[in-house]
């Protein structure tokens, strides 16, 4: 059984060009007794049985480290940049656009055959100054028309999903507008004005709305699902939702695969876009494998991203919260998405 594995797994461009996602029980049946840590695969060629990506969040400061590029290219065949994409980064005066960095990740994943996740064109957060003290409407719109339409267009071709609108919602209701200059001034169309921006920017790049604590049926998920809803009935562009899915060991929730499938059933994809779990060992890897498993299950949860590649360099690094440890090896978190991926 280990031995057809392994040719399986050798196959993987050609298993992944005739599997699509919906098939991946089977084949994960197929390859259930074999234990996948005894196997070579890696994170992106076991998620390609399913015709699944697998990504990370990366940073163009850390191209120059051997060790990060080395695990990078090795494991993850989907980009995203964790802030130089962001406005600060990339508009932090209005009309001067400082695409460098972006450029440089977008162009190694590119060289190393990735897709790359575009992250993210309005969102309330990491916002430069100007933006944030704008007063008058019809300035705040335009400074979003004209960021959006430089910065897709400068991508356009290169980026397959845009993460258009990011955190809309509050922390505190959870189901109320998060109170943003955009919110402020613009009012509940804002959303929409980003989604149909970006397409007339980039007509062939996929646009997701994305936010984190909507992973479970909640108030908060109940609002991203009827803003998707509402979109989806008036034609209003969108295409993608991404969970980004930071989550503490022992707490992932339980309705997590019916959550992901009913936004499915509104006709998007869904996708994990900043997956990270606080905790380890055994905890952290049971926690990881609910989360994966919970995707295959959904023949639309296409994508599987996490936040970055190592804990050593993780927004949340005293949580430990990736597959890699500081010193890059594999933890036992690492062995269980690999096994849940195969089919184990
Ligand atoms: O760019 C400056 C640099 O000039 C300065 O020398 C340095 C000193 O600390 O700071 C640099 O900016 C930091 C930036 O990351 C780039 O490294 C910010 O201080 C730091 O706050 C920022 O953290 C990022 C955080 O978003 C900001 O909210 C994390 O790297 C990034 O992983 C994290 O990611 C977000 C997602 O985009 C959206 N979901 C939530 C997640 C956490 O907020």
């Amino acid at each position: 059984m280990r031995k057809s594995l392994e040719a399986l797994l050798a196959m993987v461009p050609v298993v992944a060009a005739l599997v699509v996602a919906p098939n991946a029980a089977a084949t994960a049946q197929a390859a259930a007794s074999t234990p996948a840590s005894t196997t070579a695969a890696t994170l992106k060629d076991a998620a390609s049985i399913s015709g699944r990506l697998f990504g990370a969040a990366a940073a163009a400061n850390l191209l120059r480290d051997a060790e990060y590029v080395a695990t990078l290219n090795r494991e993850f065949n989907q980009l995203t940049p964790e802030n130089e994409m962001k406005w600060d980064f990339i508009e932090p005066n209005r009309g001067l656009f400082n695409y460098a960095a972006a450029d440089r990740l977008v162009s190694h994943a590119e060289s190393q055959g990735m897709t790359v996740r575009g992250h993210a064109l309005v969102w309330h957060s990491q916002l430069p100054a100007w933006v944030q003290n704008m007063n008058s409407p019809g300035q705040l719109l335009t400074a979003v028309h004209n960021h959006i339409s430089n910065v897709a267009s400068h991508f356009s071709g290169r980026v397959a999903y845009w993460n258009v609108a990011n955190e809309a919602f509050d922390d505190t209701s959870r189901a109320a507008r998060r109170n943003s200059v955009f919110q402020r001034l613009l009012g509940d169309a804002w959303i929409e004005e980003a989604f149909r921006a970006t397409r007339a920017a980039d007509p062939t790049a996929k646009l997701c709305y994305s936010d984190y604590f909507i992973e479970g049926q909640n108030p908060k998920s109940d609002a991203v699902y009827a803003l998707v809803k509402d979109f989806k009935s008036r034609g209003v562009p969108i295409d993608c939702v991404g969970f980004q899915a930071h989550l503490t060991s022992g707490a992932v929730p339980a309705d997590m695969r019916a959550n992901l499938q009913r936004f499915a059933d509104l006709g998007v994809d869904v996708h994990l876009t900043e997956l990270d779990i606080a905790g380890s060992g055994t905890a952290q890897a049971d926690s990881y494998a609910q989360v994966v498993r919970s995707c295959l299950a959904v023949s639309r949860c296409t994508v599987i991203t996490l936040s970055g590649v190592t804990d050593k360099f993780s927004w949340r690094v005293s949580q430990t919260p990736l597959l890699f440890d500081r010193y890059y090896t594999k933890k036992p978190a690492y062995d269980s998405v690999l096994s849940v991926l195969i089919g184990g």
